[in-house]
């Protein structure tokens, strides 16, 4: 985690010496203002749904940060979908300390409201699925972050139960300040007015980790298990490890 070479930089939840993975990018100035602030990309994959074309019809204004992704030696990955993102031929070979996800949407449609359920539900599905993917990749001690509003309706997502379902703890849920990531411009996206801003309230980035249940050996030692299904449907007590 370490790069011996360049002094450590820190920019808010996020470091240098980090290898972090961002998804579902707008315009990649969240990407570049990391870039930037770190003076190097080197440690930093920046991915977004789209084609390389469609995200020049969509966010024609990430043009620059994608310049500056590149001077300072990111890699930046296209038609990244988190719902298989760890079958990605380059990201199946990789591994990161910090994966993010901001501001997660599965889209806008002129018939469905925000509050509708079909819609949340929709929202849902897609944190979810990055959650399962995302899972796939960390490094040890790794964490998984989300950030979202927490106005309603987008409090209705229910992000902590996603997680929980999923098999990640709450390690911090810390306050999103736009004006702490210098650059940055979050995107609408989706297929109406893409580019544009929308309003940020309340928002909050949650930051999960792999749960992770301490039990005790028989000698008294911790033991230390990665919650999973298949090893909690066989360890169903204690006891059944003192053999
Ligand atoms: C509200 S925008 C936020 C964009 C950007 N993260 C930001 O903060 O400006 C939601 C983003 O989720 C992305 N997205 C939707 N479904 C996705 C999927 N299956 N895999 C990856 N990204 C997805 C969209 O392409 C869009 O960029």
């Amino acid at each position: 985690m370490k790069n011996n070479e360049t002094k450590e930089r820190w920019i808010q939840h996020y470091s240098s010496s980090h290898k972090i993975l961002l998804v579902g990018e707008g315009d990649f100035s969240f990407s570049a203002c990391l870039a930037k602030a770190f003076g190097s990309a080197a440690n930093m994959v920046a991915t977004c749904l789209h084609t390389e074309a469609m995200l020049w019809v969509r966010h024609w204004t990430s043009t620059a940060h994608l310049q500056e992704l590149k001077r300072l030696r990111g890699l930046v990955l296209y038609q990244v979908d988190v719902h298989n993102m760890n079958e990605h031929p380059y990201l199946k070979y990789m591994k990161f300390d910090v994966i993010l996800f901001n501001f997660p949407h599965a889209g806008h449609y002129r018939w469905l409201r925000e509050r509708d359920s079909i819609l949340i539900r929709m929202h849902q599905d897609l944190i979810a699925a990055y959650f399962k993917t995302a899972k796939e990749m960390l490094l040890e001690e790794g964490e998984i972050h989300v950030t979202v509003r927490d106005d309603y309706p987008y409090n209705r997502w229910e992000v902590e139960k996603l997680a929980e379902c999923a098999g990640l703890q709450l390690k911090d849920k810390v306050e999103f300040r736009k004006e702490n990531y210098p650059g940055y411009q979050n995107k609408r996206g989706g297929n109406i007015n893409c580019n544009q801003r929308f309003p940020l309230k309340a928002c909050y980035t949650y930051k999960f980790t792999l749960k992770v249940s301490a039990l005790e050996n028989s000698d008294g030692s911790e033991v230390y298990e990665s919650a999973s299904t298949e090893i909690t449907s066989i360890i169903t007590t204690v006891e059944d490890l003192q053999i």
